[in-house]
């Protein structure tokens, strides 16, 4: 099939290339030249395990990046995944999305073939049909042979190629039956359940997933809370819960958190929703809450460990909001850089590859290739990210000036580390 993809963001360009990695053919439409040139050039413009290579192998070949939207009226299928980043009430703000349709109408102005417009995007309920949709349809001036599908994204950051590859369920949402089989054909090859839906229930489902998945992680922190207090070890108590089939094992990792482009966004735009149709989100609320205030408690603990902060070295090993990216949006140690620098501590900071995304947010503070040399001379240290390579440091603490260790991701292996919930 040939397939355009509109937005190259990281859902984009990894569903650009795994698609050819597939077999089809594949336009990626982005704005930004800059990326577009990267690509082209067989690079990947972020951080993502496995995608250099595909791209290396497709680019040139069946996988190319256009700023323009002319590729359209040549394929069968045209994918939104632009972003859909946090309005300035909490709601999804659905700009990119009402642009993005209006130029895939205007780009199917002369075609008479089948066409399958496809939203990626996390949209609240109702964007396909009431925005998409009339959008598209009113540019593009044909009505028979456009199909609607919604198809949400599953994939996290750092583990997205391989989640493409290797889906648990593949979700359509369609406007009508030949909209929803024209489309499923983009995942031939792939073993996993197909899920046929309404559009909405497809839009609701990712909706849902994000909401589940952020509650158990609150949920895992609240026990945690309450286990530090008894001098429980809750990786002992979430071990044993998470073997009960209908729970499962995953996402109960207590901490400093949840962060990232998308948990926090998501939580926000159906609180939102929700009180838009008057219900109270009463536990997205707690869920949410929980997580804000999570990383005031390593502050707390390091407070208590050291005392006033003023004046105070401390090392602060990972930026990225999780291990395997680059990216350090919505990351737990925001809050607790900027608590830090309130309270008149200096932060020596350090990630394995979030510093330079680290240093757009907080450009005045310190930044060190090693964790070894943030840790020299600190009196005392947070771990706020759960990289595996941290779990090997040890004799690296003894260069603070008293091996004070808060780990807020459970990775370390020395034994003198305190727990945030353990
Ligand atoms: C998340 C979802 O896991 C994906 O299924 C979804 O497609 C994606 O959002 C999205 O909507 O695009 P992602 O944000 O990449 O993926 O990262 P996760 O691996 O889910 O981690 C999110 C945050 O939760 C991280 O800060 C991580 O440290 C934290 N976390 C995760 C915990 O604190 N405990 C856990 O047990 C698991």
């Amino acid at each position: 099939m040939r397939i355009s993809v509109v937005g190259g963001g990281y859902v984009g360009l990894v569903s650009a290339a795994c698609f050819s990695e597939l077999g089809h053919t594949v336009d990626l439409i982005e704005i930004d030249p800059a990326k577009v040139e990267a690509i082209n050039q067989g690079g990947s413009p972020i951080y993502e395990k496995g995608l250099d290579e595909i791209l290396k192998e497709h680019v040139g070949r069946d996988l190319k990046a256009t700023p323009t939207y002319e590729s359209i009226e040549h394929s069968q299928v045209a994918l939104i995944c632009v972003g859909t980043p946090q309005g300035k009430g909490g709601e999804a703000d659905l700009s990119m999305i009402g642009s993005a349709a209006k130029s895939i109408g205007l780009a199917l102005q002369n075609c008479h073939d089948y066409h399958v417009v496809a939203v990626k995007s996390t949209v609240p309920p109702g964007t396909t049909e009431n925005l998409v949709k009339p959008t598209v349809l009113k540019y593009s001036g044909i009505f028979q042979e456009i199909g609607f599908v919604m198809n949400p994204e599953f994939l996290r950051e750092g583990l997205a190629v391989q989640d493409f590859m290797n889906p648990d369920r593949i979700v359509v949402g369609s406007s009508d039956k030949k909209a929803g089989d024209v489309f499923a054909g983009v995942y031939g090859g792939l073993d996993a359940p197909v899920i046929r839906t309404s559009l909405t229930a497809a839009e609701m489902i990712k909706y849902a997933s994000n909401a589940f998945l952020a509650t158990k992680i609150s949920f895992s922190n609240e026990i945690g809370n309450i286990c530090k207090r008894l001098g429980i070890d809750v990786y002992e108590v979430m071990k044993g819960v998470g073997l009960d089939h209908r729970i499962n094992p995953y996402f109960l990792n207590a901490g400093a958190g949840f962060g990232g482009s998308c948990f926090p966004k998501d939580l926000s735009a159906l609180g939102h929703l929700a009180r838009e149709v008057g219900e109270d989100p009463m536990l997205l609320n707690a869920v949410m809450e929980i997580n804000e205030r999570q990383p005031m408690r390593i502050i707390e603990l390091l407070e208590k460990r050291i005392g006033d902060l003023a004046g105070k070295r401390v090392a602060v090993l990972g930026l990225a909001f999780k291990n395997d990216t680059d990216d350090a949006r919505e990351s737990r140690s925001i809050p607790v850089i900027a608590e830090l620098k309130k309270r008149g501590a200096t932060v020596k900071a350090y990630d394995p590859k979030a510093n330079s995304s680290m240093s757009r947010i907080f450009p005045e503070i310190d930044y060190f290739s090693s964790a070894a040399e943030a840790l020299d001379g600190a009196d005392a240290c947070l771990v706020m990210t759960e990289w595996p390579q941290f779990g090997r440091l040890c004799t690296e603490f003894d260069l603070m000036k008293k091996r004070v260790i808060i780990d807020a991701r459970r990775i370390l292996s020395c034994k003198d580390a305190e727990g945030i919930c353990w």
